[in-house]
């Protein structure tokens, strides 16, 4: 049982390398260390992958940089889901961050952009979870996006 998830650890630790990590994960895959899951796992946002507190700092900021124009219910239900989903939350953050706000794009913080986010996903209904979703690049193309069924 330790032997295969090892194995299946190691598997993950050389396909996170395959996707983009340098050499420093490799010795330490091969040295049977195993990558803390967070450095290597993909998860999914149906599995909780922002954190309540986060969701209401997003919730601030969002009424502060987007609610002078948006409302969260436009980037809410199965159309937004649907739309995004099999994407990586990395896809999601970089064009909101290219783009917005409308007057002056990318002028928040990485976090803040994480943050609103994570109070959008819990306005989609995405559950809340242990860990904050992260603001940077390879954290962010670890969370898939998959739409909630539809109700
Ligand atoms: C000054 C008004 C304004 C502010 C502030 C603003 N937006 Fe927008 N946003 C727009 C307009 C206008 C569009 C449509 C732009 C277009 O279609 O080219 C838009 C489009 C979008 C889209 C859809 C982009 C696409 O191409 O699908 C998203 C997502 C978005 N905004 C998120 C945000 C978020 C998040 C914030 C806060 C960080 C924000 N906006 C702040 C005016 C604004």
């Amino acid at each position: 049982m330790r032997r295969l998830l090892f194995a299946l650890l190691a598997a993950l630790a050389a396909a996170g390398l395959a996707a983009s990590r340098g050499a420093a994960q490799a010795s330490s895959a091969r040295a049977g260390a195993p990558a803390a899951p967070a450095d290597t796992a993909v998860w999914s946002l149906l599995s909780g992958a922002y954190t309540a507190a986060q969701a209401r700092r997003g919730e601030a900021a969002f009424q502060e940089n987007c609610g002078g124009c948006h409302t969260p219910v436009e980037f809410t239900g199965y159309g937004f889901q649907r739309g995004w989903a099999g994407r990586t939350v990395r896809d999601l953050f970089e064009l909101v961050r290219s783009l917005m706000p409308f007057d002056r794009p990318g002028s928040l913080p990485r976090q803040v952009y994480a943050d609103i986010l994570a109070f959008l996903f819990e306005r989609n209904g995405y559950p809340a979870g242990e860990r904050e979703l992260p603001a940077d690049s390879a954290g962010l193309a670890r969370v898939r996006i998959e739409a909630l069924p539809e109700k």
